[in-house]
This record gives structure tokens, C-alpha cells and sequence, in this order.
């Protein structure tokens, strides 16, 4: 009896920490979590969001490809499906004192969060809309889905109160806010890498040091708020990445040749071949890299932004001095490579 006693002891345990994870989300953040994982978004309802931003793979393309194959099931996109974790400390797109732009969501920025006041809301909805992704023809469809799916609809009307679905624009505003509250969660940015939490060996120790000399001026430390270094300034560089041949190769590909990055949404060619420094947070996870997934591994991906001479740059206009020729020896990549795959998160 004593036996069994303890045993339903445990197990309550274990459940209750279950549970405690559980509540740990808010009401919106448990809302957001069903709408983002649900196939109702996409007009064929072959993908959600989590479709090409996985838990699997640090919350990157589920099939790590090098672009994404939209619902549509033939067209792909033109640029790497980069992580949607880590992205709710952007700010919303502007210039600073130094003339640079700042902010904003994609890696043009045009989901610059002038209209809802937060680029990660901005940009969830972008996706539901766009021909080679979820392919929804219009916003009245998507809320029409809402408000029939069992899983969706009275957890919004408990959120947002009981009329929530008869504008529909209001409720895709709410849609995209509730997203970007889950996506800024404990459960999708959770801080919980081996760099957050554990020790590093020598070999990453190194790393870590190389890494500081070599690339926090875009890769910063800076906590943006979230009390954790989030290794981006959330400036726009051009890098130097080579265009990607093998997609512009392909006709139902959506890749424009040369991609202008920030530039080509500015319409300001001062701009052209920027790109938003990413996070390096679970980066081990989100190959392929770069803007058009040029580079297969990670190790590849350093090497380059050690010495890009062997390369000719997509966009030659505005290149960084300040990347592409570092001068580290191959062992001091392997230690930054060692240190950037401690930002796993467990
Ligand atoms: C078919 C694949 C696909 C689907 C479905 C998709 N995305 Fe994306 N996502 C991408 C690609 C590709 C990019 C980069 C596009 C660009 O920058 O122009 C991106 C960019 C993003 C970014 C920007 C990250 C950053 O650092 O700038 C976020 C956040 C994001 N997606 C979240 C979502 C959400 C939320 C949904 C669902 C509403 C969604 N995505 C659906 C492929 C997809
Ligand atoms: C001058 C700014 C700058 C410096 C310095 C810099 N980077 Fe980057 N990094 C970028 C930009 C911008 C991109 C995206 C480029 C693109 O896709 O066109 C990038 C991309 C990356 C990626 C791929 C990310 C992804 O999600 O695909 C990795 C990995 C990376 N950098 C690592 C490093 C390392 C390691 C160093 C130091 C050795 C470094 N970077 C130095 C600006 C910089």
C-alpha cells in the first residue's frame, strides 16, 4: 500500500510538472500555439507554420531545404527559411543616429511593424497569404477557417471576447498577435542551450573567445530585453554571399536574381545586398545557410565569413569590409564552429 502510495506520489509529480509547463502559457500564448501548428492556414491545408518553422530543426524548414515548397505542392520560395525562434526582440524598423536601419521582420525588413506596432505579428501575417507558401486567396477565407476549427475558435472568443470573428481584418490582426505571443513564449524562445545553462570545454571555450573577436559587432551579445545574449544587432549587412546558381536554375522557384535584400524593398540602392544579421541561436539545427541557402554546412557558412576571396558576392555594391577576410586558421574555425553548436537548446 505504502508502495503504491509513493509511486502515485511520483507519477502526480510528473504530472504536475507537465502541467506547470503547461500553465506557464499565458492564454494568448495558448492560442497562438494551435494556430500555429494548424494546416487550416493553407489553402490544400498541406502546411502550417511549424511546417517550415519545426521544433525539430530550431524552429527552421522541417525538411532543412534549401528553399521551401509552398502548399501549392510545385512553387518554392526565393530565400532560406530562416528560424522563427529568437525574432520577438526586434524592434520595429528604423534608422539610428549612425544612418543604419534597424529592425523589422524577414531578411529585407519588410515586415517592418509600422502597422501593428510589432514586426513579428506583422510578419505572421504574411505567410497565410502568399501564393508560393499557405496560399490563401483572401482574409475573410482564413477567418472562415478559424472560426470552424474545434481546436481554435472558443479559445479566440475567450481571448478576444465573443464578437472576435465579425471583422474579419480586426481578427486577423488578433490572429497574428496571438502567433507572435506563442512564438515569443518560454516553449519556442526557451534559452536553454548548453551556453545558457551548462559548461563549455576548452575547444568551445576558445570558440567563444574567437567568436567575441571575430564577430559580435553583427552577431552581438546584446539582450534586447530578454535577459539573454541573442547574438544579432538587428542591422542589415551585405556579407558577401554568393548567389545561388542551383535556384535560379529551377522555374518554380520564386529566387530573383540578384536578390537585393533590404535594398530591393527600400527602392534604395544604398541599401542593396543587406540583410538582416541573423541569431545564431540553435544554428546548428537550421541548415542550410545564408538568405539563399547557399551554404550546405555550418562549417562552410564560417569558413566564408573567414575568407570570402574564393567567392564572387550576389550583390557587389555596399560589401562589408568588417566580414570575408578574418584571417583565422582552419583549427580557429573549428573551435567557433565547436562554440556555435552550443546554442542548441535542449
Ligand atoms: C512554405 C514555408 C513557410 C511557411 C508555411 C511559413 N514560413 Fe515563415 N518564413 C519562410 C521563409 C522562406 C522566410 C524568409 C522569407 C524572407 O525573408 O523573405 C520566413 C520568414 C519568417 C520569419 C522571419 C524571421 C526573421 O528573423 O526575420 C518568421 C518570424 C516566420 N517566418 C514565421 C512564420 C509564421 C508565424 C508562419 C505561419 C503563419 C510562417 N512563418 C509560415 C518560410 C515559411
Ligand atoms: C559585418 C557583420 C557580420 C560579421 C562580422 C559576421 N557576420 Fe555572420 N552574418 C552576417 C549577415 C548579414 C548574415 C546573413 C548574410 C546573408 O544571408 O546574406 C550572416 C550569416 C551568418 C550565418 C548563417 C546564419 C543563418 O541563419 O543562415 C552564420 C552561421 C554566421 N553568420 C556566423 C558568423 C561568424 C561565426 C562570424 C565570425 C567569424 C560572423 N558570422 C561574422 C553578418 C556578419
Amino acid at each position: 500500500m505504502k508502495k503504491i502510495l509513493v509511486s502515485a506520489a511520483v507519477f502526480s509529480l510528473i504530472i504536475g510538472a507537465g502541467a506547470v509547463s503547461a500553465q506557464a502559457l499565458s492564454d494568448v500564448e495558448t492560442l497562438g500555439k494551435p494556430i500555429y501548428e494548424s494546416t487550416e492556414l493553407s489553402l490544400e491545408r498541406t502546411q502550417s507554420c511549424a511546417t517550415c518553422h519545426n521544433s525539430v530543426t530550431g524552429f527552421a524548414d522541417l525538411d532543412n531545404s534549401v528553399v521551401s515548397l509552398g502548399d501549392d505542392g510545385v512553387s518554392t520560395g526565393g530565400r532560406n527559411a530562416p528560424t522563427s525562434a529568437y525574432c520577438g526582440f526586434s524592434p520595429v524598423l528604423h534608422v539610428n543616429k549612425m544612418g543604419e536601419y534597424v529592425g523589422g521582420m524577414f531578411w529585407d525588413g519588410r515586415a517592418t511593424g509600422l502597422t501593428l506596432g510589432d514586426p513579428l505579428a506583422e510578419q505572421a501575417q504574411g505567410p497565410p497569404l502568399n501564393p508560393v507558401e499557405m496560399h490563401m486567396t483572401d482574409v475573410q477565407m482564413i477567418i472562415d477557417r478559424m472560426a470552424a476549427d474545434p481546436a481554435i475558435a472558443p479559445l479566440f472568443l475567450q481571448v478576444y471576447g465573443t464578437d472576435a470573428f465579425a471583422d474579419a481584418d480586426a481578427a486577423y490582426d488578433n490572429l497574428a498577435r496571438a502567433i507572435a505571443a506563442y512564438e515569443r513564449s518560454a516553449e519556442v524562445t526557451r534559452f536553454t542551450s548548453r551556453f545558457d545553462t551548462g559548461t563549455l570545454n576548452a575547444q568551445e571555450l576558445r570558440g567563444r573567445k574567437l567568436f567575441s573577436q571575430n564577430c559580435t559587432t553583427c552577431h552581438a551579445m546584446g539582450q534586447h530585453g530578454s535577459g539573454h545574449p541573442l547574438f544579432t544587432n538587428y542591422k542589415y549587412v551585405n556579407a558577401g554571399v554568393p548567389k545561388n546558381q542551383a535556384l535560379e536554375d529551377d522555374p518554380d522557384c520564386a529566387y530573383v536574381y540578384p536578390d537585393l535584400g533590404l535594398g530591393g524593398f527600400l527602392g534604395d540602392s544604398a541599401q542593396d545586398g543587406k540583410f538582416k544579421v541573423p541569431t545564431l541561436r540553435n544554428i546548428a539545427l537550421t541548415f542550410p545557410y545564408s538568405h539563399n541557402g547557399y551554404f550546405a554546412t555550418l562549417k562552410e557558412m564560417v569558413s566564408f565569413m573567414n575568407d570570402r576571396s574564393a567567392y564572387i558576392p550576389e550583390v557587389g555594391a555596399n560589401l562589408s569590409a568588417e566580414v570575408g577576410s578574418l584571417g583565422l586558421t582552419e583549427a580557429q574555425v573549428d573551435d567557433i564552429v565547436a562554440f556555435l553548436n552550443t546554442l542548441t537548446d535542449m
